[in-house]
């Protein structure tokens, strides 16, 4: 059975999908010599992680993307493959990525024409089982992170008060928008490097753990605020009422930050426009927001994908694959996700490959199967029921 791990093709994709430690654990699932690992050559080098790693781990090194692919029967890659791509794939292989699925028809179909089973990883369900492969979770964690690293390198400022000989520096003050994994990350960070911090969000869930951190949370507390939340953890799309308050609030407040970091995400859809431009525009020359949904549509007005851009003095980040600013810590955690995800599909018993298509987290992943795309969320929709 042969795992292929090319190279990420997309330049601004610095990750990796396989690291030596799990190349090792995912030949570890066969019995001994029966699975291969074959990873392109320079593939984890954007991770710091070299060939020669690789090979000590006991994979093999393809000169090329089409020798690693040819004749593989399960693709671990970041990124979904594209249609040129495709053409190295066998059909029947098992794919795992983060597929990007939303909005994107075209690509899903040419995944299901080359008849690969692809599995979108962001779909994992967040319940116990699953938490090892979230990786929503351990990429945005990161992302959090080097956000407030990230806007702090911008900022002409500290963020810790100083009191000195020569005058006393103030704190900086630091708003989180989106208490998620990504924000309550920069909450901790931006606490940590001594800054005064606040936060909101739109789910009641978060204003403890908010607290928690030592940040203040700001939200409009209304009715529909204490519903906020899904079955699933996630935020609801909030009524115009709701967003017209919390956008007189967020407005009052913003004027009297140095640092916005915004991460306010709903799954599926567009991120909510949360900081307008008369609320940037309001913010004092130096100051500096960091969106994080710029990929997503954005939650900052004026934030440009890959750009920082200047308004009246006002720095706005947009960089885009935050955790990819990470790769080194990235990767590792991205390619253990993954492996966790794959050891189900192996069965313990007989050590070959057994994907249980029953199993939730299958199911809840799986987009493309057998030639047609089989996810309830993004299968087409049958002529008739076009209309
Ligand atoms: P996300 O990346 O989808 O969104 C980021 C944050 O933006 C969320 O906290 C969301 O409530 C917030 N948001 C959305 N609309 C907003 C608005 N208009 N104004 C302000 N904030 C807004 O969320 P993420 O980080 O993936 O986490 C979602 C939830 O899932 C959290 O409760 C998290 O703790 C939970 N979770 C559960 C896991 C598990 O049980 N295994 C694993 C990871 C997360």
């Amino acid at each position: 059975m042969k795992i292929a791990v090319p190279a990420e093709i997309d330049l601004g994709e610095p990750r990796v999908a396989a690291t030596p430690d799990t190349v090792k654990r995912l030949l570890a699932l066969g019995a001994p010599g029966a699975f291969q690992v074959a990873v392109e050559t320079g593939a984890g080098v954007n991770s710091g992680i070299l060939d020669a790693d690789y090979a000590a781990a006991g994979a093999t090194i393809a000169p090329s993307a089409f020798d690693a692919l040819s004749g593989a029967d399960v693709v671990l890659k970041v990124r979904r493959p594209t249609e040129a791509e495709l053409s190295s794939y066998k059909p029947g292989a098992l794919v795992l990525a983060i597929m990007d699925p939303y909005g994107h028809d075209a690509a899903l179909a040419a995944m299901a024409q080359a008849g690969i089973a692809s599995f979108a990883m962001e779909l994992m369900p967040r319940i116990t089982r699953a938490q090892v492969m979230d990786v929503l979770s351990s990429q945005a964690n990161l992302a959090g992170y080097r956000a407030v690293i990230d806007a702090s390198a911008e900022f002409n400022r500290a963020f810790p008060q100083m009191m000195t000989a020569a005058g006393t520096v103030p704190a900086a003050r630091v708003f989180i928008m989106g208490a998620g994994v990504a924000g309550l990350q920069a909450i901790a960070t931006a606490r940590r490097l001594g800054a005064i911090v606040t936060a909101t969000d739109v789910r009641p869930a978060a204003k403890e753990q908010v607290a928690s951190l030592g940040a203040k949370f700001i939200a409009v507390e209304d009715e529909e605020f204490k519903q906020a939340e899904t079955a699933t953890g996630y935020a609801k799309p909030m009524s115009a009422e709701y967003q017209a308050k919390q956008a007189a609030l967020v407005a009052d407040h913003i004027k009297k930050q140095d640092i916005v970091i915004t991460t306010a995400l709903i799954p599926g859809r567009p991120a909510p426009k949360l900081v307008s431009a008369e609320m940037v525009a309001s913010m004092k020359p130096g100051s500096v927001l960091v969106d994080l949904a710029v990929e997503r549509g954005g939650n900052v007005e004026g934030a440009v994908p890959a750009q920082v851009t200047f308004v009246n003095g006002v720095k706005i980040i947009g960089f885009v694959n935050m955790p990819g600013r990470l790769a080194a810590s990235a990767s590792p955690l991205y390619a253990k996700n993954l492996f966790n995800f794959f050891e189900t599909m192996v069965s313990k018993e007989t050590k070959t490959l057994a994907v249980k298509w029953d199993d939730e987290l299958v199911k809840a992943t799986l987009l493309t199967r057998d030639g047609a795309v089989v996810h309830p969320n993004f299968a087409p929709k049958s002529e008739g029921a076009a209309q």
